[in-house]
């Protein structure tokens, strides 16, 4: 008896705790988000004044105050549009809507684009969030055209995606980012498509388990094959500190990308590889107390070596929908890991004043350093998935 009542309070006392524990955190996160969608309102309804009628933003040039603009085909340029349909879902604002509806007529014509194997990125982060929004019958089509046109790169041989064409580095390349593009073919033949588009998820996703990854569950950035044999010819890096190195922004795409796998298949293969990747970058000793990493976990040279934003950013976004498909003490890491990495980002050091960082939300990201390409400036997928983590706060944590 007595047994069963220390027993009954303990239990009520852990309740309390993790109670009291969550509506703090709770409150804390409804201010954050609260005041970066404020933010980013204003910060987007200033950057859309700079932005060409043909471009998309990229990034700031603080020396000469302007802001970098690409063109339609550049592999980030639906990201803008998704930025804003995300602010406008939040604030409601008719100004960043319509710059919205704008901008992807712009890139409207990428659907039929074959020359990388940055579909997804360009076309569901845009056209994806609209059709969730507007259910506008002529998005999902726009998204099933997308979908062929990134199969066109699918070679059976290699039981892959063909990331970028063959260069002077390169034969026949994937890199891990690849597994970002495989939520839209899950989705379009989730969604009356054809099923041949998971399949070639499914199958790419398998693949890249096997040839990307190593035994402590950090990925090489580039596998090159032999198309005709689909023999593996080399694991490298392009963009990270060694062929070696845990380039950290391939960490997130990846992570992000299995998570992604899981919800589209159930399958719990995919879900235990996030986790472990999960493990390996949330214990890693080079992960800094604020939970922002250094470009590369190997970088060198740390605490001086520059950190990257954006792979932050998307492990933020990441770990929400990986805390979904966890419980207990598990699932309570996963948030409150995602939750310093917002909070860090809300911070001075991380995120612009309003007017500041050409109306970028967030600083500091990294593109490409071994090619001295965007070091330590804004990007556009950096606020995208910072917002996105938010956003995935507040649907679905926030007092439940
Ligand atoms: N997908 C290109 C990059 O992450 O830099």
């Amino acid at each position: 008896m007595k047994f069963k009542f220390v027993l009954l309070s303990f239990f009520i006392l852990m309740n309390t705790i993790s109670f009291s524990q969550s509506t703090t955190r709770d409150r804390k996160m409804s201010q954050l988000i609260t005041e970066n969608y404020a933010l980013a309102n204003s910060q987007y309804l200033y950057m859309m004044k700079q932005v060409p009628s043909d471009r998309m933003p990229q990034s700031f040039d603080e020396k000469t105050n302007k802001l970098l603009t690409r063109e339609i085909t550049w592999w980030c340029t639906g990201f803008y549009p998704g930025t804003l349909l995300f602010i406008y879902e939040q604030t409601k604002d008719e100004n960043i809507k319509s710059e919205a509806l704008r901008t992807l007529k712009v890139i409207e014509p990428n659907q039929t684009y074959t020359e990388n194997h940055d579909l997804g990125f360009m076309m569901y982060n845009s056209f994806g969030n609209a059709y969730r929004l507007f259910k506008d019958e002529k998005y999902k089509q726009i998204i099933f055209r997308s979908a062929e046109s990134l199969s066109t790169r699918y070679r059976p041989n290699m039981k892959s995606i063909q990331s970028w064409n063959k260069n002077q580095y390169f034969n026949c390349p994937v890199i891990i980012d690849n597994l970002m593009n495989l939520e839209m073919m899950n989705w379009v033949s989730q969604n009356g498509g054809d099923a041949k588009y998971q399949q070639i998820a499914i199958t790419h996703t398998n693949t890249s388990m096997k040839e990307f990854y190593r035994p402590d569950y950090s990925s090489f950035h580039v596998v090159d094959f032999d198309e005709k044999t689909g023999k593996v010819l080399k694991k490298t890096t392009h963009q990270g500190a060694a062929n070696t190195s845990a380039w950290s922004r391939g960490q997130a795409w990846g992570l992000y990308g299995f998570i992604t796998m899981y919800r589209g298949t159930k399958n719990m293969v995919y879900l235990t590889h996030a986790k472990n990747i999960a493990k390996f970058y949330l214990n890693h000793p080079n992960l800094p107390a604020d939970k922002i990493p250094y470009w590369d976990f190997d970088a060198g040279q740390q605490p001086l070596a520059k950190r990257d934003a954006s792979a932050a950013a998307i492990t933020a976004s990441a770990l929400m929908e990986l805390a979904q498909y966890a419980k207990g003490a598990e699932k309570e890491n996963y948030i409150n890991s995602a939750v310093t990495m917002m909070e860090s980002l809300s911070n001075d050091t991380y995120r612009a004043k309003p007017g500041e960082n050409g109306g970028f939300i967030l600083k500091h990201s990294v593109g490409a350093l071994p090619l001295n390409s965007e070091v330590d400036v804004p990007l556009i997928y950096a606020d995208y998935y910072f917002l996105e983590a938010l956003k995935r706060y507040k649907d679905w944590y926030l007092n439940k």
